[in-house]
């Protein structure tokens, strides 16, 4: 394929890339977004693969079959509450070949770069390595406390950011060294970096804790964009440069989103400063009381008798798959006329707009889905709260407790409501590791069980109902015939 075929190939990836990051920005057209992305990335797998640059199509195929392989199986395979997981793994692959493209790069030096040229493109290498062995390092962590492999805990070391300090600042003494270097002398300068931004990415992430973790995925999303962008520079790769700036950039928006979501400081984040009140909370009080068990009849009968019903779902609905089933009651309670709402936390569940793409499959309508701030004035007007799988989301002590590692984090404040009804299925916490006082309070009664299996049977009471109000009314119309 000649440079111009390709160059142009490029430039149409590059677009449908843009299109495909507007339509993933709403519900109605991420369908659309995602088809772009995928013409997109075929045009670029193809233009590149087929470029004057790739010769060895034997070692390409070596390569690329097995990775397409495994990459579809994983994909396939992957259930959506594991999600993050999967992409926080994939983030770490996008680092590690930052690292091994600026290593090889440097030993395979461009013998046509010199001047300026050549200094801008060590320059290239020694970023790219150092920002590629963070997301690295930073990724693997991030997904092993995602998979429960590594505490949820953030690590609390003294003079953390001392010691972050001193590793940013070895880095760049290590980056002057590199520079100056005369032939392959800066190889040593460049791999001892390598190791301390390992341990960095490691340490910044490691620092993070519980409730706090969805920004740091999308930190590393951005971050795994910006490697991207770096190797696109070394490759000379015009289309690397403009995605991995995409990434890059889109990433820390929706980082910045979540920071503002969660009222943590952006700068905290970056610096791995989340936390303070973790420590704190090692001391705060555990939530005590008596929970108030109910039963699916009781759950029923308090639907049917309620006016306003807000349903806050979180990731229990996710694993429990009750979606359709909610979904169900939903059409039930309008269509008798009750006013029926959702309330969405924007970290509930495990990635960003889980519970909005789990509505929408089950063909929740959009109108009466509403974000956290859209919601939470009106929970004191509602006569009943259906809690499905959340926790941490709706932990009052984010509100009241200043010792709690998400104080100051917003939640939806459903105890505010006449009535709340919990469905899970026991009092253990959520995955910030913390005590709830919500299901504690007097105007919460517990639904113990799974979500699926209670929301089922609750659906079934209320067909029950439906069935024998109609055949009441069929009655009502012979007698009076
Ligand atoms: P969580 O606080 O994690 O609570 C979920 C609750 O669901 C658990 O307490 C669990 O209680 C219950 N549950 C699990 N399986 C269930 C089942 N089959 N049936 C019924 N209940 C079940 O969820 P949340 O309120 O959605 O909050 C999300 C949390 O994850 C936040 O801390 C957030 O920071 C974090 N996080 C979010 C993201 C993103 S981007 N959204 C990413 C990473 C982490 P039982 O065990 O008692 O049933």
């Amino acid at each position: 394929m000649s440079n111009n075929l390709v160059t142009v190939a490029y430039i149409a990836a590059s677009v449908l890339f843009i299109l495909s990051l507007g339509g993933l920005s709403n519900q109605e057209t991420a369908r659309k977004g995602n088809i772009y992305g995928i013409i997109g990335m075929a045009i670029a797998f193809v233009a590149t693969a087929l470029s004057a640059d790739v010769t060895g199509y034997s070692t390409l195929a070596a390569v690329i079959l097995p990775g397409v392989m495994i990459g579809a199986i994983v994909a396939s395979r992957v259930a959506m509450t594991s999600m993050p997981e999967l992409v926080a793994i994939l983030h770490s692959f996008v680092g590690l070949a930052a690292v091994l493209v600026g290593v090889a790069n440097y030993l395979q030096p461009d013998p046509t770069l010199i001047g300026t040229e050549e200094t801008i493109h060590q320059l290239e290498i020694f970023i790219g390595v150092f920002i590629g062995a963070i997301t690295f390092t930073g990724s693997v962590v991030a997904f092993g406390k995602l998979r429960a492999i590594i505490s949820s805990k953030p690590l609390m070391l003294p003079a953390r950011h001392v010691l972050n300090l001193a590793m940013l600042g070895a880095s760049i003494w290590l980056g002057f060294q590199f520079m100056s270097a005369a032939g392959m002398a800066g190889l040593q300068p460049l791999l001892i970096m390598t190791a301390i931004a390992a341990v960095l990415g490691l340490h910044l992430v490691m620092g993070i804790g519980g409730a706090d973790m969805p920004v740091v995925i999308s930190m590393l999303n951005s971050y795994s964009g910006w490697a991207a962008a770096a190797a696109g520079f070394m490759l000379s790769n015009d289309l690397l440069i403009v995605t991995g700036a995409l990434v890059g950039s889109s990433g820390a928006i929706l980082s910045y989103i979540m920071c503002r979501a969660m009222n943590r400081s952006f700068i905290s984040v970056i610096l791995g400063g989340f936390g303070a009140g973790a420590a704190a909370n090692q001391s705060s009080s555990p939530a005590t009381g008596q929970a108030i068990p109910t039963t699916v009849e009781e759950t029923a009968d308090l639907l049917g008798g309620a006016k306003s019903v807000i349903i806050v779902p979180g990731y229990g609905m996710a694993v429990a798959q009750a979606q359709h089933p909610v979904s169900e009651i939903t059409k039930i309670l309008r269509d008798r006329g009750k006013t029926v709402r959702f309330g969405i936390h924007p970290v509930a569940g495990r990635l960003p707009g889980h519970m909005n793409v789990l509505l929408a499959e089950a063909n929740v309508p959009y109108d009466i889905v509403l974000e956290m701030d859209e919601i939470n004035e009106d929970f004191s007007e509602t006569d009943l709260v259906l809690v499905i799988g959340a926790n941490d989301t709706v932990n009052p002590s984010a509100i009241e407790d200043p010792s709690s590692p998400i104080a100051g984090m917003p939640v939806l404040e459903v105890w505010k409501a006449a009535n709340v009804v919990v469905l899970k299925r026991s009092l253990s916490t959520g995955y910030a590791g913390i005590d709830n006082p919500l299901f504690y309070r007097e105007n919460t009664q517990m639904l113990f069980g799974d979500a699926k299996t209670n929301v089922s049977a609750i659906l079934g009471k209320l067909l029950e109902a439906e069935a024998s109000k109609a055949a009441s009314g069929t009655v009502k119309v012979l007698a009076t015939a």
